[in-house]
């Protein structure tokens, strides 16, 4: 008994060192891990990308959408669909294309305890299976105050799709309202 409490405390005291040298990465502490298991555990955002071949295959045409911006299901068209790929081919071999739809299916957004991911799948009938990220219920609401002006007329930004061009820390899963700069615009103060 003694031996598994002191297995357990060291456990938990690397747990905290964990947490403090991940804290000590980040500038703000509303991004840190101690505010992240007091608010209900949740983490902010998406979880960033943690597969090289994902970034490679699906990150050289543009933004490498997280897997926890879309459901399982909406993953699973997108890579069934992929010699017609939004007007364009992006076919892989087979055994990439199963590989690269495993590791989207298993991050969906369906199973990520990540906020972004909940409210994505909140704002989705079960029936609805879009193949955007920017068709979803939730993405829609979230921009729907962006003005042609700062998307599709900006140089810098063309497609609401290029999360990147606005979102500073887009690539880390972030996508929090401070971290905002339009290109030609600036911050977001809402
Ligand atoms: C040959 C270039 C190319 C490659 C490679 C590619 N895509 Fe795309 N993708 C596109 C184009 C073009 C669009 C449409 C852009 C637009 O109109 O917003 C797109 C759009 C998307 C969108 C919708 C974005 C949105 O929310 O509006 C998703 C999701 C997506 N791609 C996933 C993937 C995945 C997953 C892979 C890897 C298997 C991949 N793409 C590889 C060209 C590519
Ligand atoms: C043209 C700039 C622009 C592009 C491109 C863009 N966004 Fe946004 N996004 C915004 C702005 C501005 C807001 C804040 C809107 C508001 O609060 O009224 C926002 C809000 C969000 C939010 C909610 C943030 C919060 O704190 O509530 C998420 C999540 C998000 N965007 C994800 C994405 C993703 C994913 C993409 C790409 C598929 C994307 N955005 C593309 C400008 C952009």
């Amino acid at each position: 008994m003694k031996q598994i409490s002191s297995a357990a405390s060291l456990l938990l005291l690397s747990i905290i060192m964990l947490g403090m040298s991940n804290a000590s990465f980040s500038d703000d502490d509303k991004h840190g891990f101690f505010s992240r298991i007091l608010s209900s555990g949740k983490t902010p955002g998406v979880a960033p990308i943690t597969n090289p071949q994902y970034l490679e295959e699906c990150g050289s045409c543009h933004f490498p959408y997280q897997p926890g911006l879309l459901p399982a299901r909406s993953w699973r068209r997108v890579m069934a669909d992929l010699e017609d790929h939004f007007g364009e081919s992006s076919e892989l071999p087979p055994e990439d294309a199963t590989k690269l739809t495993d590791y989207l299916v298993k991050n969906a957004a369906d199973y990520a305890n990540y906020k972004r991911s909940k409210k994505i799948m909140r704002s989705l009938h079960p029936h609805q299976t879009p193949k955007r990220v920017s068709e979803t219920p939730y993405f829609i609401k979230e921009h729907h105050e962006l003005s042609r002006k700062m998307v599709q007329n900006n140089p810098k930004v063309g497609l609401i799709s290029k999360c990147q061009a606005c979102h500073t820390r887009a690539e880390e899963g972030s996508f929090s309202e401070r971290e905002i700069l339009i290109p030609g615009f600036g911050g977001w103060d809402d």
